[in-house]
């Protein structure tokens, strides 16, 4: 007997995307960024567009492609929470620097490119040439990758990120991501291989376990919470990377701003979606000052503004 249908749960449609979850994360926690990005002129589109509009994110950079349809990911997730994806994702090669109105570049504090490795034109040279203007405006460079390619050497991704890489301040990526890049499993040597990069910050998310956070003069491993049930953890490393971001903002140390962004993320993973769980600033903010366990070496400044 041929089996040729299986049945599922309800589909919950949801968005995502490295920059709009971090855009979204940032958006719900009280900061103001501004997202920028390529969207096609399809029902998918309007989705996109219609969420962010309901969150509130600013999308004044957010421009719609004529014929390439809107990327698209299907996330088939076990019970045991494992995912598998099928994706869809031409209109993500074709993201230009030259779509990224320059008055954002301008306006921003920070700016932060998510999903290198895996945008052609940005990989191209796009991201390079963004991180120069934003060094020339005096601002602060942040990127994190996606979708490493099992296939590909750590040469190919080293040589390849190499000119974005030289103008970045905070480099984020996951654990799977670092080691692809670097060709290392330990911590210390992707360390190692980064470090002529002279980044402000090495940021390694561990999944589960937390993040690795190195200014190259001091290095913390910090665990991240253990009270959370992770349904769905899609989106857990750019909800990291938002609330790393809010906790600068807020002018906190990178290790304070760490346990903050491992309690976004613990928030996030309890519920279905790439943003679907992340909170407002206060709850977090609640959360980690009550949990002494998290915060005692990484004391919170008395006020939320520092
Ligand atoms: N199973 C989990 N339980 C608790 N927290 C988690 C879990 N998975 C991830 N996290 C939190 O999310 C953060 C980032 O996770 P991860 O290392 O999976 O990032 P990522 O691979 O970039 O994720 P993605 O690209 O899917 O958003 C971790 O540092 C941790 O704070
Ligand atoms: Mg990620």
């Amino acid at each position: 007997m041929k089996l040729d249908a299986w049945n599922i749960e309800s589909p919950k449609p949801s968005t995502g995307g490295d920059a709009l979850n971090v855009a979204i994360t940032l958006t719900k926690l009280g900061a103001n960024p501004v997202l920028s990005g390529l969207i096609g002129n399809d029902s998918n589109g309007d989705f996109v567009l219609n969420h962010l509009t309901e969150v509130g994110v600013d999308v004044r950079g957010v421009s719609r492609h004529p014929s390439e349809g809107t990327a698209v990911s299907y996330i088939l997730i076990e019970e045991g929470g494992s995912r598998h994806f099928i994706v869809s994702t031409a209109l993500c090669a074709l993201f230009r620097y030259e779509d990224i109105p320059q008055t954002l570049i301008e306006e921003a504090d920070i700016v932060y490119l998510g999903s290198a490795m895996c945008m052609e034109a940005m990989d191209r040279g796009g991201a390079a040439a963004l991180f120069k203007k934003a060094h020339s405006l005096g601002k602060m460079t942040m990127a994190d990758t996606a979708a490493v390619n099992p296939y590909r050497s750590s040469d190919y991704y080293l040589k390849l990120l190499d000119p974005m890489l030289k103008e970045t301040d905070i480099f984020i990526p996951s654990y799977e991501e670092a080691s692809a890049i670097t060709g290392r499993e330990d911590i210390s040597g992707i360390r190692d291989v980064l470090a002529p990069y002279g980044f402000t910050l090495l940021i390694v998310k561990l999944g589960a376990k937390g993040c690795y956070v190195t200014d190259f003069k001091q290095e913390w491993t910090i665990p991240t919470f253990t009270d959370f049930k992770p349904v769905d953890t899609t989106g857990a490393g750019d909800s990291f990377t938002g609330g790393f971001i809010r906790g600068l903002l807020a002018g906190w140390s990178p290790e304070t701003s760490a346990v903050f962004a491992n309690a976004v993320a613990s928030f996030n993973v309890t519920k279905v979606g790439a943003t679907g769980g992340v909170p407002d600033f206060d709850t977090v903010y609640a959360y980690v000052t009550e949990h002494a366990g998290g915060v005692e070496r990484f004391p919170l400044p008395i006020t939320p503004e520092g």
